[in-house]
């Protein structure tokens, strides 16, 4: 697969993930978290589907396009590693979505990454929340949840707290 044919799946994937939390969250209230801004592409879905208020994003740097950063209240800035504790006390179990992309290309780096998710996202993460991630990520007491049709194995992943 060409390195073009890759980003397309990606970006495709990400797209169908978000859109199914949507239908999956309609009508409930709660914070949704966007881990890396990048360009913004993925926040600015996101504040299509959940409104941008709702939105936290967590980056070490903003290099995004104009038209997507968000204000200060919903910025925080630094290495997850400081930052999602500090979210947690701040926002408490009150996240209904946490979108994760913000895996590196090293496969080593990702597992620490995804183990470090794994325990400091659960207290962020309301019964029912989802968390979608481009790394399989171990959160405790969830469960799998099916991929959006179209969207090939192990490209993203989507997980459903159960209580
Ligand atoms: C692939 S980009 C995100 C792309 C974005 N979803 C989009 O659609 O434009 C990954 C982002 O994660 C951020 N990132 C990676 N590791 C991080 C860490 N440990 N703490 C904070 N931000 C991190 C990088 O700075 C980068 O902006």
């Amino acid at each position: 697969m060409s390195r073009l044919d890759s980003v397309i799946r990606r970006l495709k994937a990400q797209r169908s993930c978000l859109n199914f939390a949507a239908g999956e969250l309609t009508g409930q209230q709660g914070a949704i978290l966007e881990l890396g801004l990048g360009n913004g592409r993925t926040y600015d879905h996101l504040g299509e589907l959940f409104g941008r208020d709702a939105i936290y994003v967590f980056d070490r740097r903003v290099a995004a396009h104009p038209a997507c950063i968000p204000d200060d209240q919903h910025l925080f800035l630094g290495d997850i590693h400081d930052t999602l504790p500090a979210a947690a006390e701040r926002l408490g179990r009150s996240a209904l979505l946490a979108h994760c992309d913000i895996g590196t290309g090293v496969e080593e780096e990702n597992r620490k990454l995804a183990a470090y998710l794994a325990q400091a996202l659960a207290p962020l993460l309301a019964p029912g929340g989802l968390l979608i991630s481009d790394q399989p990520i171990a959160l405790p007491d969830s469960e799998a949840v099916a991929l959006p049709e179209g969207v090939p194995a192990n490209r993203y992943f989507i997980r459903r707290v159960v209580s």
